[in-house]
């Protein structure tokens, strides 16, 4: 996601900020800019594309200054541009502010600041934090002035203000979203992730939830969200800059694979009330009237993207009773399909730049379907040329092999399924707020799951021998097996195949022979007998069986060599979690087996090619 630094001490403050930022690059971006207090005036300077255009449009500016704040922006809320770039001002160009996170409630915010007569320049949700707290300032008191604003704010935030009447000091404030103050010598800072100061200080505070922290270039001092202020530990960062940038981790892919329930979370924020049990999808505009004239649904993607379309065909049809077509882009694309305007054609992209994904997304508009785009970056070509967009907001994923996109891609999905079967009256209040409420806590099932990443990677030393493996399921658990096997694929480079249990006997029974390991996903109620059934026919010809299922279901393990549990949820969103344990093996089995985790020989994080 973006990244935030601040300074303040007896640098110049332009090269600690630039360098820092340089330093959260790889966490990818789309803009970047910094506000640096000259005199005794704010100077801000930011631009679209990378921070070599921010280093150019600088040209040695400002380069006696001793307190600023600077962001690389990855866009959530309007297109990357130099407008929508950070930091942004309220009015009289006296506060400047940057901002990670996002704020829900920002159109209610700013109708009333618009109402109040302020003056907006860009379509961020940030601006309004900036507008806010000017609302708020009085008497040179920027900390109150802040405690208000933020106050106000719904959503997620990490933010560092800077104000023209206070050179002194820099405010910041979060809720979640990280941030820490760097403690230098002389000189402070703050800033979402270690590597961006880690050149100037290993000593750190973290702050936590609904603390507002306030440096001068001699102390740091951290308030409590009821004003007290609080002691904060000081910590020593081991880390060197490499592990620093995954965060502790040995690699992308795992740190990615653990950033799934926060993921997750922003990928319902603002889209569910669970009290009321609704769901509200502002980005769908299509009503009761228009999805009566559509006849059929084509989801269209590629890689693990098709797999999350798999999962959404279940989802439609169960919810919505339409027939719902899920295909691979680059068959799609060639095949004539029978695509009109009275299709609706939704595209699953992560990048939103897959050539075949988007080259299905024009042969779709062409024919006159109305097209949805489920993508994880804001202004990429599929979101652009969509009528629709519904952003997955994952945050940036660099692991070549797709984890957190997957499963808020199949959030989107059922997100998607609840919309239209409630606009169109095929889902019953009460089946949807029971959906409702299971999705709310799936962020929490997830960081379960995640507690048992020591059992899969014990499981995983065993699993790195193997030549083959075979994932088996019925139902979604199958879409889910189809997961499984890719991930092994990719990064394990081991044979692997999924197949719909109850289709073994029609073949590939043929190929399971003693110790042949067989993954069983065994999460679908209304299947379970038939499936437990499947699992006796391999059980029979000497298969090593690991079953996944839900907590609570000990008869599994009569009929399996081992059993890999997932908390209890509604079977239709079972495979937000039952994922988890697969992407952990194919992690913990390549590391075991020496391969290049992030980045798999032969592949591409994003095909622009067909
Ligand atoms: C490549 C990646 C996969 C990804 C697929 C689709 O093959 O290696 O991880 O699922 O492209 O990418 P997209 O960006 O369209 O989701």
């Amino acid at each position: 996601m973006c990244g935030i630094v601040g300074y303040l001490g007896k640098k110049s403050a332009v090269e600690v900020l630039v360098e820092g930022l340089e330093r959260l690059e790889y966490r990818g971006y789309d803009s970047a800019g910094i506000a640096a207090l000259e005199g005794s005036a704010i100077e801000i300077v930011k631009s679209k594309g990378k921070i070599a255009d921010l280093k150019a449009k600088l040209n040695g500016n400002l380069s006696g200054s001793t307190i600023g704040i600077g962001h690389t922006r990855w866009a959530t809320h309007g297109r990357p541009s130099d407008a929508n770039a950070h930091p942004h001002r309220d009015c009289t160009g006296k506060i400047a502010v940057v901002h990670n996170g996002i704020i829900e409630n920002y159109q209610e915010l700013k109708e009333f600041l618009l109402e109040e007569g302020h003056i907006f320049l860009s379509e961020t949700d940030t601006e309004v934090i900036s507008h806010l707290i000017e609302h708020y300032y009085k008497d040179n008191d920027l900390f109150t002035a802040v405690q208000y604003a933020t106050s106000r704010l719904e959503g997620s935030y990490a933010l560092v203000v800077l104000c023209t009447d206070c050179p002194d000091r820099l405010i910041a404030a979060r809720k979640d979203s990280p941030l820490i103050v760097g403690l230098g010598d002389e000189e402070y800072f703050f800033a979402s992730d270690i590597p961006a100061i880690l050149k100037h200080t290993r000593r750190i505070n973290i702050l936590d939830d609904g603390e507002i922290a306030l440096i001068t270039s001699s102390k740091v001092e951290v308030y409590n969200s009821t004003g007290k202020k609080v002691a904060k530990k000081e910590m020593y960062v081991e880390w060197d800059a490499e592990a620093a940038e995954k965060g502790g981790y040995d690699h992308f892919m795992i740190k990615e694979i653990h950033e799934q329930p926060q993921a997750l979370q922003k990928t319902l924020s603002g889209r569910i009330h669970s009290e009321k049990g609704i769901v509200d999808l502002k980005e769908v505009s299509l009503d009761a009237e228009k999805l009566r004239n559509i006849n059929n649904v084509a989801i269209v993607a590629c890689g693990t993207a098709y797999h999350a379309g798999l999962i959404g065909k279940y989802a439609i049809e169960k919810l919505v009773r339409i027939p719902v077509e899920a295909d691979i882009a680059s068959e799609f694309r060639y095949r004539n399909p029978l695509i009109d305007d009275r299709s609706l054609v939704i595209v699953i992209s992560q990048s939103g730049e897959t050539a075949d994904t988007l080259a299905a997304l024009r042969e779709a508009k062409k024919r006159g379907a109305h097209v949805i785009a489920v993508t994880n970056v804001v202004g990429s070509t599929v979101s652009r040329e969509a009528d629709d967009v519904l952003y997955t907001w994952a945050g940036p994923e660099i692991a070549v092999a797709s984890t957190k996109a997957y499963t808020t891609q199949l959030v989107a999905m059922y997100l998607l399924a609840l919309d239209l079967g409630t606009k169109l009256g095929t889902l019953s209040q009460e089946k949807a707020a029971e959906i409702v409420k299971a999705l709310a806590e799936i962020p929490n099932n997830a960081a379960k799951v995640l507690e048992q990443a020591e059992k899969v990677k014990s499981w995983a030393k065993e699993a790195s021998v193997w030549k083959d493996a075979f994932f088996i399921g019925r139902g979604l658990d199958w879409a889910v097996a189809m997961e499984g096997q890719l991930k092994l694929k990719e990064i394990s480079y081991m044979h692997a195949e999924a197949y719909a249990a109850g289709e073994l006997k029609h073949g590939t029974l043929a190929l399971i022979e003693e110790r042949i390991p067989v993954i069983a996903l065994a999460t679908q109620e209304e299947l379970y007998d038939k499936m437990v059934s499947n699992i006796e026919e391999v059980n029979a010809r000497g298969a090593n069986v690991t079953g996944v299922t839900f907590e609570g279901n000990k008869e599994l393990e009569k009929a399996v060599n081992q059993v890999i549990y997932i908390p209890e949820t509604l079977p239709l969103l079972a495979p937000i979690l039952s994922v988890i344990p697969l992407q952990l093996l194919s992690y913990y089995a390549a590391v075991e087996r020496g391969c290049d985790v992030d980045k798999p020989r032969n592949l591409a994080k994003s095909v622009t090619v067909e």
